[in-house]
């Protein structure tokens, strides 16, 4: 079973954002696979080098919408961005100098910042840039 699963509730109406969102989900549910069953510590540093790669691509993603749009909470939204990106690189330097385990605590600490991320910060500028014409 899938450690978090899509569904419309993490939508924000916006195309490509919604895929990029799916694409951290995948990433985070094929690390939490490979934890469960033991696989190789170089497939699981690639998996997470792939997510700390996606997920800063994915904030300029949003960042670049913001800022192209004039969107009001760009400062604090990418506060936000800032600090997640330095605790997952900080998750990935872990693994990579720390005998090559992902925790259940680092698992859990991925899953709880997308699922929050994503129902709590940018599900609030959904309706703004919608408003934008951005879908
Ligand atoms: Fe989808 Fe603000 O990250």
């Amino acid at each position: 079973m899938s450690l978090i699963t899509w569904n419309e509730n993490f939508s924000v109406n916006i195309m490509e954002v919604d895929s990029q969102h799916k694409k951290l989900i995948e990433l985070i549910n094929e690390l939490h696979e490979a934890m469960k069953v033991a696989k190789g510590k170089d497939v699981m540093g690639n998996i997470l080098s792939e997510l700390v790669n996606y997920t800063v691509y994915h904030f300029g993603t949003e960042e670049k919408l913001f800022q192209k749009h004039g969107y009001a909470e760009y400062v604090t939204h990418k506060k936000q961005h800032d600090d997640l990106t330095k605790q997952v690189v900080a998750a990935a330097d872990k693994f990579n100098k720390g005998g090559n385990i992902i925790t259940v605590e680092v698992m859990n600490f991925l899953k709880n910042w997308l699922q929050n991320h994503i129902l709590a910060v940018d599900k609030r500028y959904a309706p703004f840039l919608n408003s934008k014409g951005v879908v």
